[in-house]
């Protein structure tokens, strides 16, 4: 204890010394931290995640399924995903017949008419999944498929096969179809293979019949087991984020270019089969195979909170619902929505839920009325917004209502904002927060990102995120919920029709961004009261934020710099009494703001740790160029 009162002493009078002889020494730059004067509470939600059917974030994302275009048909690029397959002398014709499905909602499907086969030249399809499938060693998959045949008992072979090799991986039987259709599971397990990702799935008959597919479906292992569940890289991605909520499920998405189009929640629940899709307004069709369901199970597996979003009566290319009586079947929609969210398994829609497999209520705090209501010409959001809360309140007053642009004839509890920046914006607005009024609705910038790269973003990007963050940090008294948007983009030709998302993946592996790196160093280090800090005397483009964690004694100090010069700020912990002798310095840097990670550098810039040795409450610690720093001291 002496000892380090000794050494705090020393330490203070070389301060002093230096304070005195070397007048120069008082422009230095300064962050002066009041250890033991929180200024406010730091939103224990302050993180989370947004994300929607963009860039093929679920089909051909997160959303596990391996088959591309397992929906046949409508909306889906008629067979461009799937091939024939016609070994030896066999002969197979392949189309989309119009005229049988194997549900009201499922009215089309492949028929492959096999006119000559044999065991040793089997015929039928194969489909190429999403650029590629993946396949690995000791691996099981488990697929179905809906069929029918006119041919009873005619057995389909079912095989994942690599692209360049030709090797089989693995490969199933399926028997006993018969002219109805019926769903069929397979199982296909995987030996001593290689890991690779250019594979394709076949399903091949031995003798002549024809035969009518649809739903044609293959999942490999899925994060926490979950059946047709999550992919397992791309969840832990997620966790590592320490997440607290995920917005769901949009964004334009929620909307739909028409309002045929939008996301019709009761269209994505219960069996595949009951599923029609959709379009998404990014130009491509959604399976829907993450239904609403899925989404909530995923906040589940995440251990987060939904920030569910209901449709309100608004689609992109201008379409609105009158409020009154017209707009009411979406009130009920949203109350229902609600109900099977939160309900129990006395409620219809509780018991809805029950039914599809989740018997226990999610929790639900914060529901979001549209997206972007701002672009409604009409101005009908102000009657919109009013009628959807009115009714909500009345039904679940503790629900807080979140609305995405500022209305007058009721007070939202929460307001959305969203923020897409060039870097030198982000720079700019660190401090957008800093004077805003505490009177009016809480804030939540559930979009935001500085977009500097593509597909995802490079380390300038960073800084600018690293930047912003600082000033939601700061603020988060104010600023209750945050979240980057867009969350993932498949790095593929085709695959992205957004630049600039967090985390970029192909069939095989994903990668963080550097944007995705300041997410985790934030997300990880959040504290939970906000410091006084006054940074003073630091070049423009360095950025500053501290908070602590009072109950483990805990300082988390986060610097930003932006320049390309090294940077040493002395460090005043005012109030802090004794210090650790050692703090942690988690650093994200690279040589140049244009350094970035891609799919076969995903690792080029990822955050270093170090120990670094600290004298007492008041030291120089020097901050590298282009760097995005937590430090962390324990008091
Ligand atoms: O994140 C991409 C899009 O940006 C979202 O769908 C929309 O809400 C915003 O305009």
């Amino acid at each position: 204890m002496g000892g380090v009162m000794d050494k705090q002493i020393a330490v203070a009078v070389f301060w002093g010394v230096l304070a005195a002889s070397v007048p120069a020494m008082a422009q230095s730059p300064s962050l002066t931290i009041a250890v033991d004067h929180p200024t406010a509470k730091v939103s224990s939600t302050l993180y989370g995640l947004m994300t929607e059917e963009i860039n093929y974030s679920y089909d051909g994302g997160i959303y596990a399924e391996l088959v591309r275009d397992r929906v046949i048909g409508h909306g889906f690029g008629a067979l461009s995903h799937w091939n024939m397959v016609a070994r030896g002398n066999s002969q197979v014709h392949i189309s989309v017949d119009e005229s049988t499905g194997p549900s009201a909602a499922l009215t089309r499907s492949i028929k492959v008419s096999v006119t000559d086969a044999t065991d040793a030249a089997p015929a039928g399809l194969q489909n190429d999944g999403y650029w590629g499938i993946a396949v690995r060693p000791y691996s099981v998959y488990s697929g179905s498929f809906w069929a029918k045949t006119d041919s009873d008992g005619v057995p389909v072979t079912v095989s994942l096969e690599n692209d360049a090799t030709g090797v089989v991986a693995a490969t199933a039987k399926v028997t006993g179809l018969t002219s109805s259709w019926k769903e069929y599971t397979y199982t296909l397990r995987t030996g001593n293979v290689p890991v690779s990702k250019n594979n394709h799935l076949i399903l091949t008959v031995s003798r002549p019949a024809t035969v009518w597919f649809n739903l044609v479906a293959l999942f490999p292992p899925t994060y926490h087991d979950r059946v047709h569940g999550n992919r397992i890289d791309i969840m832990e991605k997620l966790a590592a984020m320490h997440p607290q909520f995920l917005r769901l499920p949009g964004g334009n998405y929620l909307e739909g270019d028409h309002i045929s189009e939008r996301f019709d929640w009761k269209k994505t629940i219960g069996p595949w089969v009951d599923r029609p899709t959709h379009p998404s307004p990014w130009h491509y069709q959604s399976s829907d195979g993450m239904g609403l369901l899925e989404f909530l199970e995923w906040c589940e597996d995440l251990k987060i909170q939904p920030v569910l979003a209901v449709y309100a009566g608004y689609s992109l290319m201008h379409e609105h619902v009158e409020p009154g009586p017209e707009l009411e079947p979406y009130v009920q929609g949203a109350l229902d929505e609600i109900e099977y969210v939160t309900g129990g398994p006395d409620t219809k829609w509780g018991a809805q839920r029950a039914q599809d497999g989740h018997a226990a209520p999610f929790p639900l705090h914060y529901v979001e009325i549209g997206n972007e209501d701002e672009f409604d010409r009409s101005g009908s959001y102000d009657g919109r917004f009013a009628q959807f809360y009115r009714a909500i309140k009345q039904r679940y007053p503790d629900l807080q209502l979140i609305a995405t642009t500022p209305v007058k004839s009721v007070t939202p509890d929460v307001l959305d904002e969203h923020f897409y920046m060039p870097a030198e914006q982000s720079f700019a607005e660190a401090h957008h927060y800093d004077d805003h009024s505490r009177n009016g609705p809480k804030i939540f910038v559930g979009e935001w990102a500085t977009r500097e790269g593509d597909p995802t973003p490079d380390l300038e990007a960073a800084l600018g995120d690293a930047a912003w963050m600082t000033g939601l940090e700061r603020n988060s008294d104010l600023i209750i919920m945050a979240s980057y948007a867009p969350l993932f983009v498949n790095v593929n030709p085709g695959g992205m029709q957004w630049a600039t998302d967090l985390i970029g993946y192909d069939a095989l592996t994903s990668y963080g961004s550097p944007s995705y790196w300041a997410q985790v160093m934030f997300g990880a280090n959040v504290g939970t009261e906000v410091v006084e800090a006054d940074l003073a005397n630091a070049p423009s483009r360095v950025y500053a934020s501290v908070t602590r964690d009072d109950a483990h004694h805990k300082l988390f100090i986060k610097v930003v710099n932006a320049t390309s010069d090294a940077q040493p700020l002395g460090i005043d912990l005012e109030g802090a009494g004794r210090v650790a002798g050692s703090a942690k310095l988690t650093t994200l840097s690279a040589k140049t703001p244009n350094a970035t990670n891609s799919i076969t550098d995903p690792r080029a810039v990822v955050p270093v740790e170090q120990q670094i040795a600290i004298t007492g409450p008041r030291f120089t610690q020097k901050f590298a160029p282009y760097s995005i720093n937590v430090l962390t001291v324990n008091y």
